[in-house]
């Protein structure tokens, strides 16, 4: 039997209720915070995400798939969705038409890392980006927004995390500072922090190794080397996001995976996921639109990890409730390519109702058995009494309570009152 590619998963019937109502949260929530939809395609030239995420990430020197197409052009699939964005605003001129753009984005995305509970080769991001405002209102509009969708989601028991990596003088200032602090302790490091020590000094912040974090703890930190500017902006952040109530915790140490960012960065975590306990996060990236040529646009946004999600929400909601459970299941004896049969149901189905037939010429009583085995409201008996005088019968099966019904009327008979 061939199986699924490792890191990959089904997302199977019986569980598709719950990516259908966070779908439905994202639309809802962005769209009333004025977002609309972009949709890039899944892959990319590789150079999209080489340049925009940083050579030294483990994005791109570990995770990416990337291979060359049957014209030797490199190609990869998206591993994240803010440079893919970002290759079409420029690229459809769509922030000539507006100053400012208010973005969502949802669908699947690919990184080769090594499978575990929330961690997947193809996983699903929904992500949000504000263009064309430098100001920390629109640092906090993002994470207002994105407390909002976990909200509407019914997540209450979140964190949010938030730090300032500052300007880029600010930033370069205190990579110095780190490097020559890390620098007495290389010994004592970790093997990958001793890597990234090399290519990433910051991300050593990062590290989750016991010993990395006790040096690290010590280490001196960012928010001490923010100029003028950066701490005003992180200061507005700040204000505005605890006006609007939101509970934040500052943390020093946070750095994130990507280089584009600066200023604000930020995390919303959930106790309920175990190690892979990060359920989304984000930035500003005022620098990303230079690196690809284009002219220097300010922006700010966020992801959330949509599995994520899904096992939180797994955990807070009857899964039951989700499901729209069939109307009417139609409980027949008649053939089925009989004309009343068949105008019957292309009448039921026509008033939009959920009605579901027996395809396998199952005897009456299986069928009976069957419409109460998938919850409907009503199963519908046909025979030929019912044929032969033009009427349906129907039985509510909640309390098995029957009534007649004829079959020109059917239009008025209100199935949701019953
Ligand atoms: P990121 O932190 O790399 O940021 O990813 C955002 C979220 O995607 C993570 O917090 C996590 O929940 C989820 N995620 C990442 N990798 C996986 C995986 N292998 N399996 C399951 N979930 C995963 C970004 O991607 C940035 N583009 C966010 C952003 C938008 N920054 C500015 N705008």
């Amino acid at each position: 039997m061939i199986q699924s590619v490792r890191g990959t998963k089904d997302i199977l019937p019986d569980d598709i209720h719950l990516w259908n109502f966070v779908e439905g949260v994202f639309k809802k929530i962005s769209s009333s915070y004025g977002y609309s939809e972009l949709r890039t395609p899944i892959f990319e030239k590789t150079e999209v995400f080489v340049r925009s995420i940083g050579e030294e990430t483990d994005i791109v020197n570990k995770e990416m798939y990337s291979f060359l197409d049957r014209s030797n052009e490199s190609i990869t699939l998206r591993p994240e969705g803010t440079a893919p964005l970002v290759r079409a605003v420029i690229q459809n001129s769509l922030i000539q038409q507006s100053n400012l753009l208010r973005l969502w984005y949802y669908g699947p995305f690919f990184r080769y890392e090594r499978p575990q509970k929330g961690r997947q080769r193809q996983f699903h991001q929904y992500g949000a980006e504000c263009i064309g405002s430098e100001f920390p209102e629109s640092d906090a509009e993002i994470i207002s927004l994105a407390c909002d969708i976990l909200k509407g989601i019914g997540i209450k028991n979140f964190k949010v995390l938030i730090n300032s990596l500052g300007n880029n003088d600010s930033r370069d200032k205190y990579r110095e500072e780190l490097i020559a602090y890390l620098s007495n302790h290389l010994s004592e490091l970790s093997e990958d922090s001793r890597r990234r020590f090399e290519k990433n000094p910051l991300r050593v912040l990062d590290s989750k190794d016991e010993k990395d974090i006790e040096i690290t703890n010590s280490a001196p930190s960012i928010l001490d080397f923010l100029d003028k500017e950066s701490i005003e902006h992180f200061e507005g952040v700040k204000k505005i996001l605890t006006k609007l109530d939101i509970d934040f915790t500052i943390h020093p140490k946070l750095v994130r995976g990507l280089d584009y960012y600066n200023h604000t960065v930020f995390e919303f975590q959930s106790s309920e996921l175990g190690a892979q306990d990060s359920i989304g996060g984000g930035g500003r990236y005022n620098q990303l639109f230079t690196e690809f040529g284009a002219k220097q646009t300010p922006a700010v946004g966020f992801a959330f990890g949509v599995e994520r999600l899904i096992i939180i929400l797994e955990k807070i909601i009857e899964k039951d409730k989700l499901v729209q459970k069939p109307d009417i299941f139609i409980v027949s004896g008649l053939n089925p390519d009989d004309d009343y049969y068949i105008s019957l149901v292309k009448k039921l189905r026509n008033m939009n109702l959920k009605v579901i037939t027996d395809l396998n010429r199952r005897s009456f009583k299986a069928q009976m058995k069957e419409s109460n085995r998938v919850g409907a409201k009503f199963a519908l008996l046909l025979g030929d009494d019912e044929k032969n005088s033009n009427n349906i019968t129907l039985k509510r099966l909640e309390d098995g309570f029957q009534q007649t019904i004829a079959f020109d009327s059917i239009e008025n008979f209100n199935f949701d009152n019953q």
